[in-house]
């Protein structure tokens, strides 16, 4: 592993010119003439992060020299008034700063924009004559990229008018036609199978990419990188050595302006059934054969398939749940979440939840994965700690020493890098041990910040690789194992609710559930 001090400079700055950990490595522009389609272009999503995304890649000169951009939504605007918004969403939330004038300038005129209504056939006929207007004044070819980044309730509408209008993939035999369908895919096992039989409809699997921003994340990434690029961790990456899992993705945000969603989702769908599942299936599959998209998928949904999801009997032995009352985060006092707006006064709605899971196979058996995530924490910290077994035998120490298990702790964000804990003797004439760690960090070790998941997932889809993206029998696996849980803590109210004060580690059921988690 390297270390920081390898790849700073005397003073401690990144040299981030000279580090040799990025010589002979450059972005690669994409190749293919294309066209993004955002169906939702004036919602939130695509004003935080998929226009500075799209300003970005421009910047990195990754998107290819023919690129075309419509936005198609409700909101009324002009082409004019949706170019100015879009510097706008590229001023106020870039990664890179305000916006460069000659490089807006170009990306500005490839950019229009649909006034819409989605029930309406006719303006889905328009968008499919400006596409081939784009194909004409750009060379943007027939590549077409669909964004749905509006609300999932018309998600079938768009697939289906998609059809209508004859912008289906099957007539457009001149090009690639693909979607990128973002979370939540479905509100439960029964809605996530409508949507996919809508969706198999009009474009087969290698044309869907199914958004888990959690995937895009550098770190994330990562993971494979640290168990296969690697021989030391695999050999030891085995129920005869590892004595639990533990994935964490907390937050100290609230639901923020969020709450008529988050109150019919809460945090076992809005985070455990996507994000923190695709996280353990990363820890725990098979090495695959290849690095191609579906060697990969296939690993991790043998994962799945061997989770085996709680009995109805079993869910509050796995489970727990919570939900935040008023509190302090960072010094601030923050209200309960049943006064948040648009969430009910007696609110169900678990704000945290954790869940103990067995992976039944021959690498995992025996061994437990912890996962939790929940709002209004005491900090934002994702990460995976892995608790190696304790020493068979005690040879050093002096009695009052605890030797404490080696922890391998993958983190995600904010910090990002590896940490490895092991014991080492202190200094002097006594033999007393005590537990040390051994630190990589990505920004100071590779001299660059990562960028935001959403640049590279668009790349991806642009290029073709579903390699980051979740194919449907993943989705439908995940949904089959939270399932009994969601089922179960709808149908018995929590009356211990709030059970967590804002700012705190969460609730006391948690604990009980396993009282070895590490703290915030
Ligand atoms: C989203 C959830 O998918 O992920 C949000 O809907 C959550 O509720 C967010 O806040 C967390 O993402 P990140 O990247 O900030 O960890």
């Amino acid at each position: 592993m390297a270390t920081s001090s390898t790849l700073t400079a005397g003073n401690g700055q990144a040299q981030v010119s000279v580090n040799p950990l990025r010589q002979g490595i450059s972005s690669s522009r994409i190749s293919q003439p294309s066209t993004i389609v955002f169906f939702g272009a004036s919602g939130d999503l695509f004003k935080r992060m998929l226009m500075p995304a799209i300003y970005n890649l421009r910047l990195e000169d990754i998107l290819p020299a023919n690129f075309g951009l419509i936005g198609f939504a409700r909101t009324e605007y002009t082409d004019e008034q949706f170019r100015d918004y879009c510097k706008q969403c590229v001023n106020e939330f870039s990664r890179s700063g305000p916006i460069k004038e000659s490089l807006w300038n170009d990306l500005a005129q490839r950019i229009s924009y649909i006034t819409a209504d989605f029930n309406d056939t006719s303006h889905f006929e328009a968008l499919k004559k400006r596409l081939d207007e784009y194909q004409q004044q750009f060379g943007a070819g027939q590549n077409r990229l669909f964004y749905l980044a509006t609300p999932p309730s018309v998600f079938p509408k768009i697939i289906a008018q998609i059809k209508n209008a004859g912008l289906e993939p099957a007539s457009n035999p001149g090009g690639w036609s693909r979607i990128i369908v973002e979370k939540p895919f479905g509100t439960d096992l029964a809605s996530a199978r409508a949507l996919q039989t809508e969706v198999e409809k009009v474009f087969n699997e290698s044309q869907v990419y199914r958004i888990d921003h959690y995937l895009g994340k550098e770190t994330v990434q990562d993971i494979m990188a640290l168990r296969f690029a690697n021989t030391i961790f695999e050999p030891i990456w085995t129920r005869n050595y590892i004595e639990s899992v533990q994935i964490t993705a907390a937050e100290t945000l609230g639901v923020e302006g969020r709450g008529g969603y988050y109150d019919n989702a809460g945090a076992l769908r809005d985070m455990i059934q996507n994000h923190v599942l695709n996280l353990l299936a990363l820890v725990a599959m098979e090495p695959p054969a290849s690095s191609d998209a579906d060697a990969i998928r296939n690993e991790k949904s043998k994962v799945f398939s061997a989770i085996q999801p709680p009995l109805p009997e079993e869910v509050f032995q796995m489970s727990a749940r919570g939900q935040y009352d008023a509190g302090t985060i960072e010094g601030k006092p923050v209200p309960a979440y049943r006064t948040e707006p648009d969430v009910r006064p007696d609110s169900n709605t678990e704000t945290y939840a954790a869940l103990k899971l067995q992976i039944n196979n021959w690498r995992w058996a025996g061994v437990p994965f912890y996962v939790r995530s929940g709002k209004r924490l005491a900090r934002k910290v994702s990460e995976i700690a892995i608790t190696f077994n304790a020493i068979p035998h005690r040879l050093f120490g002096e009695v009052s020493d605890t030797i404490e298990r080696n922890v391998l702790v993958i983190k995600i964000q904010p910090d990002e890098g590896i940490s490895l804990r092991f014991n080492a003797k202190v200094p002097g004439q006594k033999n007393h041990i005590r537990s040390v760690t051994m630190d990589f960090n990505y920004g100071t070790g590779f001299g660059m910040q990562s960028a935001p998941a959403y640049e590279r997932l668009i790349a991806d889809a642009i290029r073709g690789d579903a390699t980051l993206f979740t194919r449907w029998d993943a989705v439908e696996r995940a949904w089959e194992i939270v399932m009994p849980v969601l089922e179960v803590w709808q149908s018995i109210k929590d009356r211990t609710f709030p059970n967590y004060a804002a700012g705190s580690e969460g609730p006391d059921t948690a604990t009980a559930l396993n009282p070895g988690w590490r703290p915030l």
